[in-house]
């Protein structure tokens, strides 16, 4: 594998470009070839056997990019596929799920943790298996937030109606007590100053994707995979594909990106 070959990132559809914004503040020389499933989306209410086919599918195609590792930006597939899928092409892949689980274990106080995912991540269990292996003292209370990812998708980051949703679904976590919260999903990020109104400024919320960056600078390092040049990729060099509509991908990723990204590609990805 080259060192100066691309990392791929994938989610179901925009929420792993939050991800992808981390990765590129970290290591900024690396490059990156992004696939967003925008044709399925969301993932986060599909059964495991149709997360698994699509994450193969995906896998596969990131190879043909010849990615050197992988990074699964999307809590639902590192949840419920991540176990099945990951031998199946012979380059490292990093999910999100272990790093954010490491980060809430270390950062709550009072042994009180909450995670809000999708139905899938939440019903997988695996947020709170990682954090109760890392610290066994540790209660996890859970709270699927399925219209979340949609109110992202409609552009409804900072909108009264996505208050009262937040406050609905986050009531039970502010009755429990947690003092720290993590955002299992990579779309909800961006609902981060409505989730932080609504539990306060005392919750310390955790967003895994700054420890997936910290993590896969660990991986290239051990793999030796590291790029040499130490020259910052510039936006242009990044590549995007999505599986339904790039222009609005490109809408939504330069708003998070905060920069003009080139048109993505779009690909018939049930084809790899
Ligand atoms: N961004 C995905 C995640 O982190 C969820 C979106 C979906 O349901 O497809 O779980």
């Amino acid at each position: 594998m080259r060192n100066d070959a691309p990392v791929g990132v994938f989610d179901s559809g925009l929420g792993g470009l939050t991800v992808v914004r981390e990765i590129i503040r970290q290591l900024p020389e690396e490059q990156i070839v992004y696939f967003g499933d925008t044709a399925r989306v969301p993932y986060g209410s599909k059964s495991q056997s149709t997360v698994i086919h699509y994450t193969e599918q995906i896998l596969n195609f990131l190879y043909t990019r010849e990615v050197k590792a992988i990074v699964v930006a999307c809590n639902t597939v590192s949840a419920y596929a991540l176990e099945e899928v990951k031998d199946s092409v012979p380059v490292p892949i990093i999910g999100v799920v272990i790093p954010g689980a490491r980060v809430a274990a270390h950062a709550t106080v009072n042994g009180r943790v909450g995670v809000i995912g999708t139905e899938a991540t939440v019903q997988s269990g695996l947020y709170g298996r990682t954090i109760r292996d890392l610290a066994p003292d540790v209660q996890v209370y859970s709270k699927a937030c399925p219209l979340f990812v949609p109110l992202v998708e409609e552009g409804l980051w900072k909108d009264p109606v996505t208050t009262e949703i937040a406050a609905r679904y986050l009531k039970d976590l502010k009755d429990a007590d947690v003092d720290t919260l993590i955002m299992g999903c990579t779309h909800y990020p961006l609902l981060r100053s409505t989730i932080r109104e609504v539990m306060g400024e005392h919750v310390t919320l955790v967003n895994p994707a700054y420890e997936t960056a910290v993590e896969l600078r660990r991986t290239l390092e051990r793999y030796d995979l590291m790029p040499e040049s130490g020259k910052t990729a510039d936006i242009s060099e990044h590549s995007f594909y999505v599986s339904d509509d790039p222009e609005r991908f490109r809408r939504f990723a330069s708003g998070v990106l905060k920069t003009e990204i080139r048109l993505p590609e779009k690909i018939a990805i049930e084809e790899f």
